[in-house]
């Protein structure tokens, strides 16, 4: 697939902007500051309905306008789809697809795909347990519009389930009685929710394993191996290896279990069981999917807190590419985004990387210095400067 035309008005520093895209690669150069990375980033907004770069929305709307828009024609096997995104902060966003206003942002989700990679992934090996799992959920979610929803209500029965805790925990502090008659409720809910993403994310981690290691040896030969270790806040004896949807799959359809989803909600409930006086005490759900951690392991070691800073760049551009493969072999090409990566690495690592994706359907380029972009990535150029994008070759 790739975008034919993107369109901005009020998006970050364009009051408006209207750029055609070809196929195959385009690279936008320019001094620092002029608007580069707002333009993929926008492109980014169009298949996530978020920013790589920002948590919230409103700095995505330009200084003193109300709001942003993104348009974007994706063709996907010679067939355009016109996707329009309204963002209004501290209110809903509003979609369009193909003019039709009947539908929710959510169903945007799936229409175009990316793999983004940029500076910031350098926070996947070197950041928060947080940043990693946003990592595997982004990319089920790419992988699987539906899921979108499966994450968005074990979210909110988190903060739900959270929030009687913390109440809970206020009245044991001031010597009343807690009322934990709805505790259980949510904890069948929750259980639920969370073993469906935990299933996910367990097979999804054995599916990105062996593409993770073979990129790694190809960005920096002889290093490594690489080895992803999903690493459950349940703590030892969860069944973590693939095939967890099937299981959870099976275990439903056999009717007993329908109640509790499988043998990963089994456990969640029993986890939450064990630490259920602690989560009285703290206030605070301590186990489930959004407590768990993907532990990234070069040779012997942890990346994080040990490999160098050349072995961080290669193992994030390794999760990406890897993201790139198993997206590929789904079906669908991504578009492929790199915003200003070829600046932070070396000669040899630059050349490897081109190759790596100068194949691609759509390849978006983002560099200060054109002499950046490598030669295998000859294609489109733009010059991005004082808030124009202008077509120079
Ligand atoms: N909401 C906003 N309203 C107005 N201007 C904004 C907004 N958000 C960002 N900007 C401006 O956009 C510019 C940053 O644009 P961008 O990040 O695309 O630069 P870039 O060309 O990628 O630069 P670099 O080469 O340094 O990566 C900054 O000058 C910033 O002030
Ligand atoms: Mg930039």
């Amino acid at each position: 697939m790739h975008v034919a035309h993107l369109s901005l008005a009020d998006f970050r520093s364009y009051a408006r902007a209207e750029v055609p895209l070809d196929p195959g690669v385009t690279a936008f150069t320019g001094p620092n500051g002029q608007g580069k990375t707002n333009l993929v980033e926008a492109v980014g907004y169009v298949a996530t309905l978020a920013s790589h770069r920002v948590a919230g929305d409103a700095p995505l709307v330009r200084l003193g306008a109300e709001r942003a828009v993104i348009r974007a024609s994706v063709v996907r096997d010679q067939r355009p789809t016109l996707v329009e995104l309204e963002l209004n902060p501290g209110r809903a966003n509003r979609a369009r697809i193909n003019r039709s206003d009947n539908v929710r942002p959510r169903d945007v989700l799936g229409l175009l795909r990316t793999v983004l990679f940029a500076p910031e992934d350098l926070a996947l090996v070197k950041g928060d347990p947080g940043e990693r799992r946003r990592f595997l959920d982004e990319l089920l979610v790419a992988r699987a519009p539906r899921l979108a929803g499966v994450r968005q209500d074990y979210e909110r029965v988190l903060k739900q389930r959270n929030a009687l805790l913390k109440s809970a925990a206020m009245a044991r502090r001031a010597g009343a009685k807690a009322q934990l008659s709805t505790l259980d409720v949510w904890d069948e809910h929750l259980a639920r929710a969370g073993a469906e993403l935990l299933a996910h994310r367990i097979d999804l981690v054995a599916a990105l394993q062996p593409l993770v290691r073979s990129a790694y040896e190809e960005l920096a030969p002889g290093g490594g191996p690489t080895r992803l270790e999903y690493r459950s806040s349940m703590g030892e004896g969860v069944p973590l290896s693939g095939g967890s949807v099937a299981a959870a799959r099976s275990a439903t359809e056999g009717g007993g279990a329908r109640a509790t989803g499988g043998p990963l909600a089994a456990a969640l409930l029993g986890a939450m069981g064990a630490a259920r006086k602690q989560e009285l005490e703290r206030g605070v759900t301590l186990v489930g999917p959004h407590r768990d951690e993907l532990g990234l392991q070069l040779g012997e070691l942890p990346a994080k807190g040990y490999a160098s800073h050349g072995e961080s760049w290669s193992y994030a551009l390794a999760l990406r590419l890897a993201s790139y493969e198993l997206l590929r072999a789904d079906g669908g090409e991504p578009v492929l985004i790199l915003d200003d990566v070829f600046a932070e690495l070396d000669t040899r690592r630059r050349e490897r990387l081109a190759e790596l994706v100068a194949g691609g359907e759509q390849v978006l380029v983002t560099a200060a210095v054109p002499e950046d972009v490598p030669d295998a990535l000859a294609g489109s150029r733009y010059s991005v400067a004082n808030g124009e994008v202008d077509r120079i070759a």
